[in-house]
């Protein structure tokens, strides 16, 4: 028989005395078995297009810490980049897209296929399904529009949002074609990372943070309900997990969507206001600050023991409230996953 995971498990509701546990960047350069991979490779994007590599990073973290669920190995940015934008990653720089786009790329964006300069992801996914123990899962994702959109309108990390949220203002009509457009091509990637192994999908929101309410409405809630409703109808086993960063008590409207099986919350949010208004209607994940790991002894069990206390009689999974940073200890991460499982 096959045994279904932990995490798997959680989303279908299930209490567990334990919680399952991944991390929102497992993989990546706090890692000295990733950084080496990492260079062999070339440049970051090499290695997202080269399927074994990819597929060697994604289960190093969780061979190394006997993590419950694998995170695919490859970035929100892959999209716009296979819309024809180019991309690169500077070292100490970050996402480099180029050039930005105007209202006259949406149209020849939308004939674009994104499956074809796609396909090593795919494969990526295939062959660490294959790799993987049936008691662990393999999480798929992409980035939410809006998140992705901020990219494609700044070239480079938003360091002014402010800037955008003006131009929602001023070119309503440009930004909603924009997250259309995203929308469209995000259904299809996802649906073909859960045909080709994926158990669960994750949409990634990082600066959803600090839009007004009917903005967020309008460019986060709607895209993301748009999609999640879309991958329900056709593939609906398969879990959809909302990670919008920094929305605070709007948090409720996307758990309360019938399509979000599990919300994952971040490092600034209460956990026990999550866990009174978000509970009932989702699973609730994450929430440890990442920066406890890089301190980590009696300071990083003392923040754990918070959410696992809250959470203890409902379906949980732990996870941070955003990814790793390169700084953080691996040992730090290693006694983490043990003090939850209670070895420690
Ligand atoms: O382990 C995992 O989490 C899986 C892989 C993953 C990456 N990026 C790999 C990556 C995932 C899920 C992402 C999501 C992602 N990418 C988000 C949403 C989540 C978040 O962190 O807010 C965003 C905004 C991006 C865009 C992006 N990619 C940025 C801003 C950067 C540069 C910043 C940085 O950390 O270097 C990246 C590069 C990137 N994506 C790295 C990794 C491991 C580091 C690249 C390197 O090795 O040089």
């Amino acid at each position: 028989m096959s045994q279904q995971s932990k995490f798997l498990q959680a989303l279908s509701e299930e209490v567990q005395a334990i919680p399952p546990i991944w991390f929102m960047r497992q993989a990546g350069r706090y890692l000295p078995e990733y950084r080496q991979l990492r260079e062999q490779a070339g440049s970051f994007l090499d290695l997202c297009f080269n399927s074994d590599l990819a597929s060697e990073v994604t289960l190093q973290p969780v061979r190394r810490f006997d993590l419950d669920a694998a995170i695919l190995f490859a970035d929100i940015l892959l999209i716009p980049h296979a819309l024809g934008q180019k991309l690169s990653f500077e070292a100490g720089e970050g996402p480099i897209l180029d050039p930005v786009i105007s209202a006259k790329d949406i149209d020849l964006f939308r004939t674009r296929d994104v499956l074809g300069p796609l396909e090593a992801v795919f494969e990526t996914v295939s062959k660490t399904k294959a790799a993987l123990d049936e008691d662990k899962a393999l999480i798929g994702f992409a980035g939410a529009p809006w998140t992705v959109a901020t990219y494609m309108l700044a070239g480079r990390s938003t360091k002014d949002p402010a800037s955008l949220r003006l131009r929602y203002y001023q070119d309503k009509e440009f930004i909603i074609a924009l997250m259309d457009l995203l929308v469209e091509k995000t259904i299809t990637y996802l649906i073909a990372q859960i045909d080709a192994g994926a158990d669960a999908v994750q949409l990634f929101d990082t600066w959803a943070s600090g839009l007004p309410w009917p903005v967020l409405d309008a460019v986060s809630v709607g895209p993301i309900s748009k999609i999640a409703s879309a991958i329900k109808k056709a593939r609906p086993g398969i879990p959809i997990i909302m990670f919008p960063k920094g929305v605070g008590e709007k948090a409720g409207e996307y758990a309360m969507l019938p399509e979000c099986d599990g919300f994952g919350i971040d490092y600034a949010m209460d956990p026990s206001w999550a866990r009174a208004h978000l509970s009932g209607h989702t699973v609730v994940q994450g929430g440890l600050d990442p920066l406890v790991v890089i301190e980590g002894g009696e300071t990083m069990k003392n923040a754990a023991s918070v959410y696992m206390k809250l959470f203890h009689d409902v379906p949980h999974i732990f996870n941070l409230g955003h990814g790793f940073t390169p700084e953080t200890p691996p040992e730090h991460v290693g006694e983490l996953v043990k003090f939850v499982r209670g070895q420690s």
